[in-house]
């Protein structure tokens, strides 16, 4: 049994990450201003922005293993505060990447497709990262950090989509409560990407730290499409009208943030160190789903208000 350290256990992944690795491993969860009750894991709380603190957690949880999920994740937030997206998606990974290595802690850092400027599409690590926004660019310093300061972490670039502890913390919630409740809403055709569903991407990464991988991996579906045919897949996958999503262009979308177009980013190297590829749309949709049939959304937000 490994002892996880999980930050950002309040967010997308860092909750689902925590739910699936406590079914077999012990998990010390972390999060700032949402609170979680009735989970299966200890949860402790900690403003990371504060320079400091990553020390001050790791003595107090005691991990084999770091899960780093908190971040200022929002693009337009990152905009709007050029200095805490510094604070928490450059400085805090480089100082928790120095403290894990002189600990010998095992880290794993998450990275993202926005270092990549979308110009050319199917990007593979190798290529050079030119991003167009703040959050791509603290997000790039961070990556380059947490190599620096600790070459024995697992960096991973990825995006991904599923059920997070409000309902807000993913483009697949935005489009199926927008559905659900009828509303006509805006679908991006010229901004591709690839994401996995979350609880697929989980069950790759607790596989990946068994076996102690180091160094930058692409974790994307093979498949990519836009961010339009995402909300018409979801559409479909649920019995809504895909009719209300208009197809529309991102510069339309009144967006704070400029957005990449082609970031289709290639997961070839990590698909042959898994030994086959990684999951397509469909699967992901249909999990995704499930999940929803067996009241998932439901007992995640039942954690955050403790019903
Ligand atoms: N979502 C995607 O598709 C995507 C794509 C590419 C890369 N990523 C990367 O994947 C990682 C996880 O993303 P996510 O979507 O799960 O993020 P998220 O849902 O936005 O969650 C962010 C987490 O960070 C925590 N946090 C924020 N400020 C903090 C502070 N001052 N101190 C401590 N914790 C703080 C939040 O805690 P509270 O809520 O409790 O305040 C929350 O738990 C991030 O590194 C992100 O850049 C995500």
């Amino acid at each position: 049994m490994t002892r996880f350290l999980v930050t950002g256990a309040s967010g997308l992944l860092g909750l689902n990450f925590a739910l699936q690795a406590a079914e077999r491993h012990d998990v010390a969860a972390v999060v700032y201003r949402h609170r979680l009750n009735q989970v299966p894991f200890d949860v402790f709380s900690y403003d990371l922005s504060h320079p400091g603190q990553a020390g001050a957690m790791l003595e107090q949880t005691r991990p084999d293993v770091i899960v780093h999920c908190a971040a200022l994740a929002n693009l337009d937030e990152c905009e709007s505060n050029p200095a805490l997206a510094r604070r928490l998606n450059t400085d805090l990974p480089a100082e928790l990447a120095q403290e894990a290595r002189r600990r010998g802690i095992y880290m794993l850092h998450f990275s993202t497709d926005a270092v990549f400027d979308g110009q050319k599409g199917d990007y593979r690590e190798e290529d050079p990262a030119l991003p167009v926004n703040l959050y791509g660019e603290t997000k790039l310093a961070g990556e380059q950090a947490v190599r620096t300061e600790n070459p024995d972490a697992l960096i991973l670039r990825v995006n991904f989509y599923g059920w997070s502890l409000f309902g807000k913390r993913s483009l697949a919630e935005w489009f199926f409560y927008n559905l659900q409740a009828g509303r006509q809403m805006k679908g991006f055709v010229d901004v591709l990407f690839c994401p996995l569903q979350v609880n697929d991407m989980i069950d790759i990464l607790l596989g990946l730290v068994e076996r102690r991988l180091s160094g930058l991996y692409h974790v994307f579906s093979p498949e990519s499409l836009s961010k339009y045919q995402f909300g018409v897949n979801i559409a479909r996958q649920f019995g809504f009208d895909e009719g209300l999503i208009q197809p529309t262009s991102w510069n339309e979308g009144n967006l704070q943030a400029v957005r990449a177009s082609n970031l289709t980013l290639s997961s070839q190297r990590m698909a042959e160190i898994l030994g086959h590829p990684l999951p397509g749309q469909a699967g992901g949709m249909q999990r995704f789903y499930q999940l929803y049939q067996q009241g998932y959304p439901q007992r995640v937000l039942a954690m955050a208000t403790g019903a």
